[in-house]
């Protein structure tokens, strides 16, 4: 059982329980503020955060930082980002199932220690592991589901909107709703 943040961070920095362990260059274990009351969980690392060793760091985590400061808050400050898995998978393919289920444990370890108010998911693959199986972005974005006492919501992963802007509205409205649900909680 990790104590610390600072113990778990360090041993999944030396994580071998699954084939991406093979052929990543970094383990992306998350970035943010640990005490935050609100925690953003992606897919998994692309090619940008494997070779820097930080979630969001390519334009789709440029967008998200926009969405985040439209409505005043900030990754350093308030969040807490972290991914489903913590190695790239490759060619940025989407997680598989043995990759999921090995990586849960830091994820699961990751919210133990910091207990986030809020989760947001982004996108459909932290949203069908994390809030339900057949969760469906596109009808249920912005709604808010509550999950063992945390208030959870999905919404639109940022790489799906510079993909197809025409979501971005909505997505934009997902994190009005996020702040009044945030400043009601905190
Ligand atoms: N996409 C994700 O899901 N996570 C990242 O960290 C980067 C891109």
């Amino acid at each position: 059982m990790y104590e610390n943040f600072d113990e778990l961070r360090e041993a999944a920095l030396a994580c071998r329980n699954c084939k991406l362990a093979e052929t990543r260059r970094n383990v992306v274990f998350g970035a943010g503020n640990p005490a935050a009351k609100l925690m953003f969980i992606g897919e998994g690392p692309g090619e940008n955060e494997d070779l820097q060793g930080e979630p969001f760091v390519g334009r789709g985590g440029q967008l998200l930082d926009r969405m985040l400061s439209h409505v005043g808050l900030s990754r350093e400050r308030d969040v807490y980002i972290a991914n489903m898995v913590k190695c790239r998978p490759p060619k940025n393919r989407d997680p598989e199932r043995d990759e999921l289920d090995a990586c849960m444990g830091w994820l699961r370890n990751q919210v133990r220690l910091i207990r986030p108010k809020i989760i947001v998911c982004l996108g459909r693959v932290a949203g069908c592991a994390l809030i339900d199986p057949g969760f469906k972005v596109t009808r249920q974005h912005g709604e808010f589901f509550e999950k063992n006492g945390t208030v959870m919501m999905g919404t639109f992963h940022p790489a799906a909107l510079l993909r197809n802007p025409a979501n971005t509205p909505g997505a934009l409205d997902d994190f009005v709703r996020l702040r009044e649900k945030y400043d009601e909680l905190t």
